[in-house]
């Protein structure tokens, strides 16, 4: 079919639909629903983004500009995106004709001092968004702790490179709360977060999961996997705490102990293994299994071994 006839194809199909739009719906004859349409595609009660426009021109110009913006206010794909303001501050009509206002006219602000419910807030955003990464996102910590989208994001304008976020970066965005997590990058022991090279959401979904501590993947260990495959065995000799958890030994966030340790060698082992085939003291006479790398210098395969003669992980 050429290019002009499909056209024509549909102009005809677009005034026959507005037609009986008009006919049947609004009982106006259908040149005059031409002009009016925009305005008269609102539900009762919205005032529209151009009355928005007239009173809040900073914020429309700063909105205009987001994701959202170009989306909502000039290439809408459906009825809700129509909605431009109001589809995340609901309907303004009465905040518009009252003259607008602080907390005038019922208008959702979505401020710290908004009395909207935060789940009506959230349900808000979870009515275009509930897929994908958010499946989980009832009665996930962040959830029920009563957090609002709107703490980690920032919408009016954008501040972070990507998903617009409250602070410029992850980190920075969930440091606003968990200020010891964000302080801990900062220690000697350091997976590459603070130099950019990995982040927060590398192992957690802010969102919510099916694991604790809101972890992607199905546990601690199989998150590590993810990236320290070798770790993964199967060995012939497994470290039952090392099958366990990595973070019994490792605190993933940041330490001051060399390999992010939680506590030093020897006192690392010496938690677990207070007598063994040898003294694991350090006041026994035998320093040599103290010093230096300590344990380790001797039991150097400490995550599991495939040799045949590696029970104690010495090779
Ligand atoms: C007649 C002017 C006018 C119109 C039209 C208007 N507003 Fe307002 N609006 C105001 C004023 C004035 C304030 C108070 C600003 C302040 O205190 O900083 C306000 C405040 C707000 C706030 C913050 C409310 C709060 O409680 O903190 C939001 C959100 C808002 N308007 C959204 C909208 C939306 C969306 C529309 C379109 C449906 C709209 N406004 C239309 C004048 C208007
Ligand atoms: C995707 C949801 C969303 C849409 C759409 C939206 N806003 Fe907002 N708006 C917010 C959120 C969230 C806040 C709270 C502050 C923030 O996150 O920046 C806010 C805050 C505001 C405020 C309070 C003052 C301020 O700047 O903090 C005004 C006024 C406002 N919006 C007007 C508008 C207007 C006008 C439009 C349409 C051009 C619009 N908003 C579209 C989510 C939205
Ligand atoms: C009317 C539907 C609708 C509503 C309501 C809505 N959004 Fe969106 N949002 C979208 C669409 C569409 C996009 C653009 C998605 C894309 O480009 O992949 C988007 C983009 C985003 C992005 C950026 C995604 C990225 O990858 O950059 C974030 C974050 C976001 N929305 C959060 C929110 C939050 C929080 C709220 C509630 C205050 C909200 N949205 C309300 C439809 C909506
Ligand atoms: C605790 C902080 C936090 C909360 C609360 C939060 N988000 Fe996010 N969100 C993030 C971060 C961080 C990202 C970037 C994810 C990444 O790095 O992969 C993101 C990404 C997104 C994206 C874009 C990428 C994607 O996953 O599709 C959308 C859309 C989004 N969030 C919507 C929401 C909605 C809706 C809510 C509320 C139900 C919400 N967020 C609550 C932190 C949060
Ligand atoms: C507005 C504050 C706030 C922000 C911002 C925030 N959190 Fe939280 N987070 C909480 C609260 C509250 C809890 C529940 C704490 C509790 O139960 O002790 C929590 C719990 C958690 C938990 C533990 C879950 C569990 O099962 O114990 C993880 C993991 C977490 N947040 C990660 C993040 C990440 C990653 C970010 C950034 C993307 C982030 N948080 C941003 C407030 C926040
Ligand atoms: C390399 C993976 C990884 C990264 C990156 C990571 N975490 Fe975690 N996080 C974990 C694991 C694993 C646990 C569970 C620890 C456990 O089981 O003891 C956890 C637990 C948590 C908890 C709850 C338990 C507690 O100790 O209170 C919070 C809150 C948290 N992380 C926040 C963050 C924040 C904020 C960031 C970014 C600064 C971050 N995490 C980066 C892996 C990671
Ligand atoms: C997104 C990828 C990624 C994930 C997931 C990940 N790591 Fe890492 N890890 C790295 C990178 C990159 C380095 C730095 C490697 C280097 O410098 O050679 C590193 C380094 C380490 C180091 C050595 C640190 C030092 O001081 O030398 C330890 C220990 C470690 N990770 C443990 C873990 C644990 C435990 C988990 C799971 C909770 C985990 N990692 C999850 C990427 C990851
Ligand atoms: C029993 C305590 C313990 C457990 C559990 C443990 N580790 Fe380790 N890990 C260590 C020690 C000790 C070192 C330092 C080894 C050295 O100095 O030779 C280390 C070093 C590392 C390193 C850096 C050096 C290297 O070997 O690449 C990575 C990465 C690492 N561990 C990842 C993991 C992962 C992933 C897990 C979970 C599958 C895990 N660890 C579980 C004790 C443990
Ligand atoms: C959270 C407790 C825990 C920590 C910490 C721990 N281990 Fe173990 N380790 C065990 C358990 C449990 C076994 C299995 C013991 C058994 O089968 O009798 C084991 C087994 C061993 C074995 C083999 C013993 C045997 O009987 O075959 C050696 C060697 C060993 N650990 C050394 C270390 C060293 C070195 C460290 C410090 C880097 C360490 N362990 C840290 C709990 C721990
Ligand atoms: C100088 C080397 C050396 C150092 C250092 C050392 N060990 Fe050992 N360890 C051995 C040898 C060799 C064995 C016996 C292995 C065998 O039977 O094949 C052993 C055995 C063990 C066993 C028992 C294994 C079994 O089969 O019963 C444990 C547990 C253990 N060491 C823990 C530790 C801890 C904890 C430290 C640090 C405080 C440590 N070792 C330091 C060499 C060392």
């Amino acid at each position: 079919m050429s290019r002009k006839r499909t056209l024509r194809l549909l102009g005809f199909v677009g005034g026959v639909g507005a037609l009986l739009l008009g006919v049947v719906v609004l009982g106006v004859p259908a040149p005059a629903l031409a002009q009016k349409a925009p305005a008269a595609a609102l539900p009762a009660g919205y005032a529209g983004a151009e009355t928005c426009k007239g009173c809040h021109e900073d914020q429309f110009t700063k909105f205009e500009q987001t994701k959202m913006g170009r989306l909502f206010l000039k290439h809408p794909r459906n009825s809700t995106e129509s909605l431009g303001c109001e589809s995340c501050h609901g309907p303004g009509k009465a905040h518009a004709d009252a003259g607008g206002g602080k907390g005038v006219g019922g208008i959702v602000s979505f401020a710290k001092d908004d009395t909207t419910p935060v789940e009506r807030r959230n349900a808000t955003c979870l009515g275009c968004h509930q897929k994908s990464a958010r499946l989980f996102w009832q009665g996930s910590p962040h959830e029920s702790r009563d957090v609002a989208c709107t703490s980690c994001h920032k919408l009016m304008e954008t501040t972070s490179s990507r998903a617009q976020l409250a602070r410029a970066t992850v980190i920075e965005t969930c440091g606003q709360c968990h200020l010891q997590k964000r302080a801990q990058t900062m220690r000697s022991s350091h997976m590459p977060l603070r130099e950019g090279k990995m982040t927060c959401t590398a192992c957690h979904n802010p969102h919510g999961t099916v694991t604790p501590a809101l972890l992607k993947e199905n546990s601690a260990n199989e998150t590590c996997f993810t990236c320290h495959a070798e770790k993964r065995g199967p060995f012939l000799w497994e470290h039952a705490p090392v099958v366990e958890s990595c973070a019994t030994c490792h605190d993933p966030h940041g330490s001051n102990h060399e390999n992010l340790l939680k506590v030093a060698k020897p006192r690392l082992c010496q938690q677990c293994h207070v007598e063994s085939r040898h003294p694991t003291s350090p006041y026994s006479r035998r320093e040599k299994q103290v010093l230096g790398r300590s344990c380790v210098s001797c039991h150097a395969n400490i995550h599991g071994s495939n040799h045949p003669s590696g029970h104690a992980f010495t090779r």
